[in-house]
């Protein structure tokens, strides 16, 4: 009787225990499987439901994947993003005419309205809110999310697919990343745009570091100017003259710089023991790490002075601070202007002429209102433009006499920097295998950063911006160690991650960066610059200007303009090396072939 009970209890136990487990297995979350295709979203039901909400998306079905007949005709008549790509990147005679006619404007619409309709506005999710939540909103100190995040009780650090560990992220840098030989940018970028790109984008990418992940302390979400003029009240104060509403400055050999520190006592991040004298005064508190950083900020310090004075001749009535509030406007909108007219231009390899004119949306659906997304910061780290060592005045500067070194600015001067990074080439982004040793690490913080914050799959952001999630690593690269390699310590290529897939696809053909680059950053950037309320109906006016001389000067700058309407001479200015130069070299290389 004892041991049929022992035996009763064992079998009801097992069957407990079998139980249990399949019930365990059972209960995987179903949205760890991403079922929910075409931005369908997808809410668990009961224990192993769940539903995807298809509304709006133009699909239908379990799945979202049945496409309503507009959808359809869409997807059949919609080129591919790589044919459009192809099409702005060649065909000369083509643009010459769209760009000098009325088809310009409607093409700039176009690109406008097609790329920002693909960044949700108001905002979605965030770092701990994966569903819409009124704190998501409403709480600026995280950066939303455009996806969110992998959810927190999936089998896998993926979700469903690929190893039950992910590489670690120095084996991933080390193999991936690092440095063989320096390869230009086939774009021709150089350092001026290199170090543009750090100065713009370190206004609205400052991650909290001081908290859990997925935190910044940009609250302007956009193009802002804090990184002049600091990130809070007390900082602008502090760098403000209050007089004629300028910013501070100190004069070296008869030339504007920022202050020292010892000056004006703001918190700026050097090296332990940094005598305050010999540190800059800067908005962003880490300007100090490179003399390209703190070329940018005299220019921009420069030019707020120059634009001071010329509003003061036309507003004598007008106190320090309207003088000051109007320049930070103004200087936001020559950011805005130079960044697409510029900036973007250079970037995109396209032939159609860009063009800021904010009214082009004036007649269009479009929110004023932007807020910075995780994933945009982790797709901006475009540390492979950092070069092996810096050539300035034909000196050769490595890295160890570069960083935190303020004598590098004052003793060549802005005219000689300038020059300089105008002419030095910058490495190419996308590709892999191109990032030197002292920038290395930085991507094993992103790649630490975005499993702390759980960023889904590279392919749910392929299919998230409309491209064709990727079949197999082979397709992602033509390097065929790279995709083996890949292959070996992912599993799957579902299970790739972000910031790897992004930097690590193969490049457009001569191109600074691949397909996904391009589709995803263009968006985020695109919304970014003219969700600014400056583009805005009401503000976008004379008035808001300080009249027609302002409202000009932002409707009319320039990169050229921005230096050498603030130096002494005008040196080479450009966000691409020298074309001549960039011939010969094409030359050198083919020959060393
Ligand atoms: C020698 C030059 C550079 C050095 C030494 C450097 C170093 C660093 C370091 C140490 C971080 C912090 C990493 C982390 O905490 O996750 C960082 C962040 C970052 N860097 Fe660089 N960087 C350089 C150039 C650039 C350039 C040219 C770009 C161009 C876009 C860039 C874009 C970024 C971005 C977007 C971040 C993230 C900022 C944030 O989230 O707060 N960096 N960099
Ligand atoms: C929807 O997706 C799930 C998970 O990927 C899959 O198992 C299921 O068969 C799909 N349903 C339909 C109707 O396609
Ligand atoms: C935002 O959320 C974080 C984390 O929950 C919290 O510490 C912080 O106080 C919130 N900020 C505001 C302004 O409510
Ligand atoms: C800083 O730069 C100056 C000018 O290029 C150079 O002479 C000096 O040696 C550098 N200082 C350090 C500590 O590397």
């Amino acid at each position: 009787m004892k041991d049929f009970s022992i035996f009763l209890f064992g079998v009801i136990t097992y069957l407990l225990l079998i139980e249990s487990q399949s019930c365990a297995a059972d209960s995987v979350n179903p949205c760890c499987y991403y079922p929910c295709q075409n931005s369908g979203v997808c809410v668990r039901f009961g224990a192993d439901g769940y539903r995807c909400d298809c509304t709006r998306t133009g699909y239908y079905g379990d799945n979202c994947t049945t496409p309503e007949l507009w959808s359809r005709v869409r997807a059949m008549l919609r080129p591919r993003p790589a044919a459009i790509h192809y099409f702005l990147t060649h065909f000369q005679w083509f643009w010459d005419f769209i760009n000098s006619c009325f088809l310009r404007d409607t093409f700039m619409t176009l690109v406008l309205t097609v790329r920002s309709e693909l960044i949700p506005s108001p905002p979605t999710y965030n770092t701990k809110y994966g569903y819409l939540s009124w704190e998501s909103y409403i709480n600026i100190s995280y950066y939303t999310r455009l996806l969110p995040p992998v959810p927190e009780d999936c089998p896998l650090p993926m979700g469903t697919k690929g190893k039950s560990v992910l590489p670690e992220p120095n084996v991933l840098a080390e193999r991936f990343f690092k440095r063989k030989k320096f390869r230009p940018d086939p774009q021709g970028t150089n350092l001026m745009f290199s170090f543009m790109a750090q100065h713009f984008t370190h206004q609205f990418f400052k991650t909290n570091h001081d908290v859990q992940a997925g935190f910044t302390k940009a609250l302007g979400h956009g193009v802002d100017a804090s990184n002049i003029y600091g990130d809070d009240l007390v900082r602008q104060h502090q760098l403000r003259l209050h007089e004629d509403g300028k910013m501070k400055y100190q004069v070296v050999d008869g030339e504007m710089y920022p202050p020292t520190v010892s000056d004006v006592p703001v918190h700026m991040v050097y090296p332990k023991g940094f005598p305050p004298e010999r540190q800059l005064a800067i908005g962003q508190e880490f300007f100090g790490i490179v003399p390209g950083l703190t070329m940018y900020a005299t220019l921009w310090l420069r030019e707020h002075n120059r634009v001071c004075d010329i509003l003061k001749a036309e507003h004598p009535t007008w106190d320090d601070e309207q003088l000051f509030q109007t320049t930070r406007l103004i200087i936001i909108g020559e950011i805005i202007n130079i960044i697409i007219e510029d900036y973007v231009q250079h970037l995109s390899g396209y032939l159609f002429k860009l063009k800021f004119d904010p009214s082009l949306l004036f007649g269009e659906r479009f929110q004023y209102s932007n807020r910075i997304a995780l994933e945009f910061c982790q797709l901006y780290h475009w540390h492979p433009l950092m070069p092996d060592s810096f050539l300035i005045d034909g000196d050769q500067i490595p890295y160890s006499q570069f960083m935190y070194n303020t004598s590098v600015l004052l003793h060549y001067g802005v005219e000689k920097l300038v020059d300089a990074f105008s002419r030095q080439p910058a490495g190419q982004i996308g590709g892999g295998q191109n990032s030197h040793e002292a920038v290395l690490k930085v991507a094993e913080m992103v790649i630490r950063e975005s499993r702390a914050t759980r960023v889904q799959p590279f392919n749910e952001y392929r299919k998230k911006f409309n491209l064709e999630p990727y079949a197999s690593f082979q397709e992602l690269t033509d390097d065929a160690d790279m995709a083996n390699a890949l292959e070996e310590l992912y599993g799957d290529i579902d299970a790739l991650e972000f910031y790897p897939g992004i930097m690590l696809e193969k490049a457009h053909s001569s191109s600074i960066f691949g397909e996904s680059m391009v589709e995803m950053g263009a968006p985020f950037s695109l919304k970014g610059l003219l969700g600014n309320p400056i583009c805005s109906p009401h503000y976008w006016k004379p008035s808001t200007f300080g009249g027609e001389t302002g409202f000009n000067i932002v409707k009319t700058s320039t990169l050229k303009k921005l230096v050498c309407l603030n130096t002494k001479w005008c040196p080479f200015v450009d966000f691409h090396i020298p074309r001549k130069e960039e011939e010969s070299q094409r030359k050198e290389s083919s020959s060393e072939l």
